[in-house]
């Protein structure tokens, strides 16, 4: 039985297209990384060749963000429209860490790395599951509403920067997730659907350690490359990110992952009422 290296894992799930079939993929080849982790003989990183996009189901729709159509929270339609947003966001992180694993196995970093990675793609598989779950159990689906087509677009601007990809994927995409599902969960507790907001508690509390992985391997190669991290952060957020950052920010969970707020202040959208004194 020949071996399979970790890269020939990550492009295989982003070759596949089902998501549950990707996250089922994602999950089994997380569990034979750690297996061979724990057992002292790590499979080999090795290099591949991931597609430049990964592979999706035929549903839901891709449409341009501005023509996806918005739908009031307060209704029971908007709810499941969040969720499918959710979901899509979801899913789109699966391939998303398994990219970065796929992208950049020419790039020698430490196996700390792709542990933190798989187990991101682990968990992101997870939070798929459960919000499909809750979908279902509204009487919806993935794929039955359509989804954003921009989402993956800060991996292809960053396909040759592995910095800028942790910049602008972990550290400013996920690190936004942090701010806006409080808010989230206060809609469905307001509903009370008891199993999406035990779903989405979960994401959250995990999604910090997403930011907090970003952070680390950021702060690590700025290291390796003698370069300011905070500088470094900025010009790389100019360069690849579109637009500004939108506040409010979730200041105390970003700086459990290691985001302080010199880092996205400067890049925030500040009109004079919301600009702070200090
Ligand atoms: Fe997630
Ligand atoms: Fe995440």
């Amino acid at each position: 039985m020949t071996q399979k290296t970790l890269t020939q894992m990550a492009v295989e799930v982003l070759t596949t297209a089902d998501g549950r079939e990707k996250t089922a993929l994602s999950h089994k080849y997380a569990a034979e990384w750690f297996a061979t982790r724990d057992a002292g003989t790590p499979l080999p990183v090795s290099e591949a060749e991931p597609p430049l996009r990964p592979a999706r189901p035929e549903k839901p729709e891709l449409l341009d963000p501005r023509d996806v159509p918005r739908r009031r929270p307060g209704s029971p339609e908007g709810r499941k429209a969040i969720l499918h947003a959710v979901a899509h966001i979801e899913l789109n992180a699966v391939d998303l860490h398994w990219d970065i694993i796929a992208r950049f196995g020419h790039i020698k970093m430490p196996l700390g790395f792709y542990d933190d990675w798989v187990k991101s793609a682990d968990e992101e598989s997870k939070h798929f599951n459960m919000v499909c779950d809750c979908l279902e159990a509204m009487g919806s689906h993935y794929g039955a509403m359509p989804a954003h087509a921009g989402m993956w677009r800060a991996a292809e601007d960053t396909v040759d920067d592995i910095m800028g990809r942790l910049a602008v994927v972990p550290m400013v995409l996920e690190a936004r997730g942090l701010d806006v599902t409080p808010g989230m969960i206060e809609i469905f507790k307001k509903a009370k659907e008891t199993a999406t907001i035990e779903a989405l508690e979960v994401i959250y509390a995990e999604e910090v350690g997403h930011v907090a992985y970003g952070s680390k391997w950021f702060h690590f190669l700025c290291g390796r490359h003698d370069l300011d991290p905070k500088d470094e952060f900025h010009r790389l957020v100019r360069t690849y990110f579109h637009g500004a950052l939108k506040p409010p920010f979730n200041e105390e969970k970003r700086a459990e992952a290691g985001l302080p707020p010199d880092f996205y202040w400067p890049l925030a959208d500040q009109t004079p009422v919301k600009k702070r004194g200090s």
